[in-house]
């Protein structure tokens, strides 16, 4: 966006829309009331979404275009004053933000990777974080919460089984089919609204499958029971 007409409080939206979501589910509505003051209308999607947890997920997500907009407005050296309203239905979390200038305000040095920033899906590379990187993480989180490191190779097995595990709950079970089928925009590099295969980390004959596969539950079911 970013063009002469538009205000500064749509730049900051503009950028904000950038922040991740589960399955880019994009749980957020704005309503812009006034030239420094917006709505955030959320809401969760645990009726349809297997993953969706007591909306635990889509809070997260709320929680981070929270963030992505507080550092979106520190580019233009303004604060977000946020608040939640209280009286507002858990599954209907509804947050007023007023943009406030402020000549203390420096820009945030996520800034630049607002638009940048990916989910990584690939496998992870085996190298050992350094001490510093370490460091950095751990205040990063803030007061009240700490990084719980997992680096022997008995934890770094028990880790891995739990994942295996959860992936095979994941991909074995109709309701997650369901997601999923909804979810993967198929012969995509990019989507506005939901996760492009091109973004799964699959080599194309696997996404080939994948796709052939995802049009049916019972092809599924078949993959599942004889090939799993
Ligand atoms: C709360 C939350 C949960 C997520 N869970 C998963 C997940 O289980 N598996 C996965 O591959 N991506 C997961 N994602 C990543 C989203 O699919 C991703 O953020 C979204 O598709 C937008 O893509 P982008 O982050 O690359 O812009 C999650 C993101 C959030 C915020």
């Amino acid at each position: 966006m970013s063009t002469s007409n538009t205000t500064v409080l749509e730049n900051i939206l503009d950028l904000a829309r950038w922040a991740p979501s589960g399955d880019n589910s994009q749980p957020w509505r704005f309503e812009i009331t006034g030239a420094s003051t917006v709505t955030v209308h959320g809401h969760d999607t645990r009726d349809h979404c297997v993953y969706d947890f007591e909306g635990r997920p889509s809070q997260m997500s709320l929680g981070a275009l929270l963030e992505t907009f507080v550092i979106a407005a520190s580019g233009y050296g303004m604060r977000a004053q946020i608040s939640r309203r209280p009286a507002e239905a858990e599954r209907y979390p509804t947050f007023d933000i007023r943009l406030v200038a402020g000549a203390a305000v420096q820009a945030s040095p996520l800034l630049p990777f607002i638009a940048e920033r990916t989910v990584q899906r690939r496998a992870m590379r085996f190298s050992p974080l350094s001490l510093p990187q370490k460091n950095q993480l751990e205040t990063a989180l803030g007061a009240g919460y700490r990084v719980v490191w997992r680096e022997s190779t008995a934890d770094r097995a028990r880790i891995a089984l739990l994942l295996f595990r959860s992936a095979r709950i994941r991909l074995t079970m109709p309701e997650a089919y369901k997601v999923h089928r909804d979810v993967i925009k198929f012969g995509a590099r990019f989507s506005d609204d939901r996760i492009p295969d091109q973004a799964l980390g699959l080599d194309p004959l696997a996404t080939l499958a994948m796709r052939w596969m995802m049009a049916s539950w019972p092809r599924i079911k078949f993959f599942n029971t004889y090939l799993v």
